[in-house]
């Protein structure tokens, strides 16, 4: 299995080079994944010449868009994909002095102190990337190799996918008369409680934020029964997905979720 969706996320890249939609269709959400993690960086603030991960970068878009803007820090991203390598190289190459900061490699989640180092990491994210590994002693192993690659008080970032949001999403989609949403072969997605027990292993504070929420409940619940009156199908580029990206925060409707962990000092 493992290798069957390297191979789908190899040849998305091939296919979607330079594209937004090379790590999903909804590009919106997108915007909206990179904004929260900027938002995120500031309210953080770790201190000048801090060392920042993205593990399974894809084609390396939110890095791209983080080291200009934060010059301070030490940005790298890998992924065990190497055509979403090669596109995040072509692009950094593009940025060229403002992206001197960042680098690009290939590296596998299961495994990340072989890309990173032990605990040289003020930050490290990871934006659905763990959502793709086999089964969930995977994502737990992943999650543990994680936190060695933290300093005592580093923070994980975790952009990933939960089941309470998808149920509480497919139950409003039925309100409304849409089916439901089902999760993807190649994706486990969490549960909210088994991950809380895992993590608390490692991480000393564990906070959830359901930046997504807003988003998904105009987009996949009202926007999406709207098109089902007039008989239309859903269009990830209808306005409604760039005006619901600056929704503020409400409910838990997302499958996608924020999680913010600290690691034990
Ligand atoms: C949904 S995409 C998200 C990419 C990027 N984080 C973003 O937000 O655009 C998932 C990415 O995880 C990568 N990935 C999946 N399993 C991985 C693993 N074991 N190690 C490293 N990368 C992995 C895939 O190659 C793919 O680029």
């Amino acid at each position: 299995m493992s290798e069957k969706i390297r191979q789908y996320w190899d040849e998305r890249a091939g296919q979607n080079a330079g594209e937004l939609t090379a790590t999903t269709q909804d590009v919106w959400m997108r915007h909206l994944e990179v904004a929260t993690l900027i938002g995120l960086i500031e309210e953080l603030a770790p201190p000048a010449g801090a060392r920042i991960a993205d593990m399974g970068c894809g084609d390396g878009n939110t890095l791209l868009a983080l080291a200009p803007r934060f010059r301070d820090y030490r940005f790298s991203g890998f992924d065990y994909a190497p055509q979403m390598i090669e596109t995040a190289n072509n692009n950094l190459a593009a940025l060229g002095a403002e992206g001197s900061n960042l680098q690009f490699s290939v590296g596998d989640v299961t495994d990340p102190v072989a890309s990173v180092g032990e605990a040289s990491l003020d930050i490290a994210m990871t934006d659905r990337c763990l959502i793709n590994l086999d089964d969930s002693a995977a994502q737990f192993r992943a999650l543990g190799e994680i936190a060695r690659t933290l300093k005592p008080g580093g923070h994980y970032l975790a952009i990933e996918n939960f089941h309470e949001g998808q149920d509480a999403m497919n139950a409003a989609r039925a309100a409304v008369g849409l089916p439901e949403i089902q999760v993807r072969w190649h994706n486990h997605f969490f549960h909210e409680a088994e991950f809380r027990a895992e993590a608390e292993r490692h991480f000393e504070t564990i906070e959830i934020r359901e930046f997504a929420s807003a988003y998904y409940y105009a987009t996949r619940v009202i926007y999406s029964a709207m098109c089902k009156m007039q008989g239309v199908d859903p269009d990830y580029q209808h306005e409604i997905h760039q005006l619901a990206v600056k929704l503020p925060a409400m409910g838990a409707y997302s499958p996608i979720r924020l999680v913010i962990l600290r690691k034990k000092g």
